[in-house]
C-alpha cells in the first residue's frame, strides 16, 4: 500500500475522536411549533420529515453524518438552520424571527432550497414531490397571520 493512503487511514481514524457537542439544552416541548399549531398527521410528518433534522433541537444524525469530517459539516449547517429558525423552541422566539421565517420558507421550499439539496441527496424522506411543497407552503404560510405583513412595513 502507498504510504500516503496509510497515513491518510490513521489521521481519518485518529480525527474520529475529534467530533462536535451534538447535545441539546433543556427546553420546553409545549413551545414547539407543532405542539402549538396542531396541524394534521400529514403536515405534521411532512414538516418532521423536511425540516426538523435542522431546524429543531430533534435533529437525528445517521451513521454517515458522524463521521468526521462530515459531522463538522452537517453541525454547521444544523447550528446555522436553528439560529435562522428553531422550531422546537417556537413559541420562546421573538416575533420578527417568526415573521422572518415564515416569511421567507414559502420562498425557500418553492425554490426548492429548502430542505436543502445537499440533505435531500442523502435523505430520500426528505425528497418533496410537488403536492408535498404545497402542503408545506401552504402550512407555512397559513401561520404569518393577517396582520404579519403590516409588520413587514413597519421594519
Ligand atoms: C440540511 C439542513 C436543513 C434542512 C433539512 C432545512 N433547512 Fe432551512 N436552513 C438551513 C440552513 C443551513 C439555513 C441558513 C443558511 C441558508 O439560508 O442557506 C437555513 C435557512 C432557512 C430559512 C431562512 C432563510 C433566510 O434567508 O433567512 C428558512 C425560512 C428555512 N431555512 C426554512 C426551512 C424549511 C421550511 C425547511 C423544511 C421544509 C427547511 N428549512 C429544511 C438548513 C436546513
Amino acid at each position: 500500500m502507498k504510504r500516503w493512503l496509510l497515513i491518510l487511514i490513521v489521521l481519518l481514524g485518529v480525527a474520529q475522536f475529534i467530533r462536535p457537542d451534538t447535545s441539546v439544552p433543556a427546553y420546553d416541548p409545549a413551545q414547539d411549533l407543532l405542539a402549538m399549531t396542531k396541524p394534521s398527521t400529514q403536515v405534521e410528518q411532512l414538516v418532521r420529515a423536511a425540516c426538523y433534522d435542522c431546524h429543531s433541537y430533534e435533529s437525528e444524525y445517521p451513521w454517515y453524518d458522524r463521521i468526521t469530517p462530515v459531522n463538522w459539516w452537517v453541525h454547521h449547517h444544523v447550528e446555522e438552520a436553528r439560529h435562522h429558525g428553531n422550531l422546537s423552541i417556537w413559541g420562546t422566539l421573538a416575533q420578527k424571527r417568526k415573521d422572518h421565517f415564515l416569511k421567507d420558507a414559502p420562498d425557500e421550499i418553492g425554490e426548492g432550497d429548502m430542505p436543502l439539496p445537499a440533505y435531500t441527496w442523502m435523505h430520500p424522506k426528505a425528497r418533496l414531490t410537488d403536492a408535498q411543497r404545497k402542503v408545506l407552503i401552504d402550512f407555512f404560510s397559513g401561520l404569518r397571520g393577517p396582520d404579519a405583513a403590516d409588520r413587514d412595513q413597519a421594519d
